[in-house]
């Protein structure tokens, strides 16, 4: 069984994508919406919070754990590796990855919450990689919690990300880094500010592709399910109504949320 966690509903794109992707392994996600924002948080506190959702998480049968969420993979992995024996999936790597063969110019932007910017795990990942690129990081921590309360294409919405964008317009970057799981239900917001010459990143479907490979290369990892029976279980720890007209866009289909 694969787990997912996120701060609240964002790591759901993420989850989508590996349901999408990997139809026939079990699947249990949870969301601390109760917490939620963890961006705004110091990295101590999203460090404890990560630890006891991956305690769950393997409490319910997770063989590896995915950290569906920038803020805290960039800040708690390395914990998270210490304390526990299972793989445990980061986002950054993958998205990182993705906007090094993606970018031609060698300028890419990232978006992200105050916690993953200020880390400045993208620079040291994609700079580490390749020192002749160069990334402009913004951080942008209205978009969480305009995502949670399912404002995902009011005006008010366009104006903040037009607003937040805007330090990054003079940088001729060719590729901009969705760098927090809650971005991709902005992408078509983000896109048209961003301009059409400047190629999205989706570090949720770049972390679903990552597991499928790491998974055909040790299929062992994760038990594979009959055809036709993976089942998918999402917890919440608490329950709200955007959380749920929000997960009902991201899958397209009515999602059982499970209080714990
Ligand atoms: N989806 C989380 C991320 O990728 C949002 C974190 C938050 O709650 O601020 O960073």
């Amino acid at each position: 069984m694969i787990g997912i966690f996120d701060s609240g509903i964002g790591g759901m794109t993420v989850a989508r994508a590996v349901e999408q992707l990997l139809p026939d392994y079990s699947l249990v996600y949870f969301g601390d919406i109760a917490r939620t924002p963890y961006g705004s948080k110091s990295a101590a506190t999203i460090t404890d919070y990560s630890l006891r959702n991956t305690e769950f998480l393997l409490q319910k049968g997770a063989e590896i754990i995915i950290i569906a969420c920038n803020s805290a993979s960039s800040v708690a992995t390395e914990a998270l590796r210490r304390e526990f024996q299972v793989p445990i999936i980061e986002v950054i790597t993958p998205a990182a990855n993705k906007a090094i063969t993606t970018t031609r110019s060698g300028r890419i932007g990232v978006i992200g919450t105050r916690a993953t910017i200020r880390s400045g795990v993208y620079e040291q990942t994609i700079c580490g990689q390749r020192p002749d690129f160069h990334v402009f990081s913004e951080a942008c921590p209205l978009l969480v919690p305009l995502v949670e309360e399912g404002w995902t294409n009011k005006r008010e919405t366009k104006m903040i990300i037009r607003r937040y964008l805007h330090p990054l317009k003079d940088k001729q970057i060719d590729t901009l880094v969705l760098g927090c799981t809650h971005y991709p239900l902005l992408a078509p917001l983000i896109q048209a500010r961003a301009g059409r010459r400047a190629t999205l990143v989706d570090s949720s479907v770049e972390t679903a592709k990552y597991v499928r490979n790491l998974l055909a290369e040790q299929p062992l990892l994760v038990t594979r399910e009959e055809e036709g029976t993976a089942t998918h279980r999402y917890y919440v720890s608490d329950l709200t109504d955007s959380a749920q007209t929000v997960a009902r866009k991201i899958f397209e289909r009515p999602v059982e949320l499970i209080l714990i």
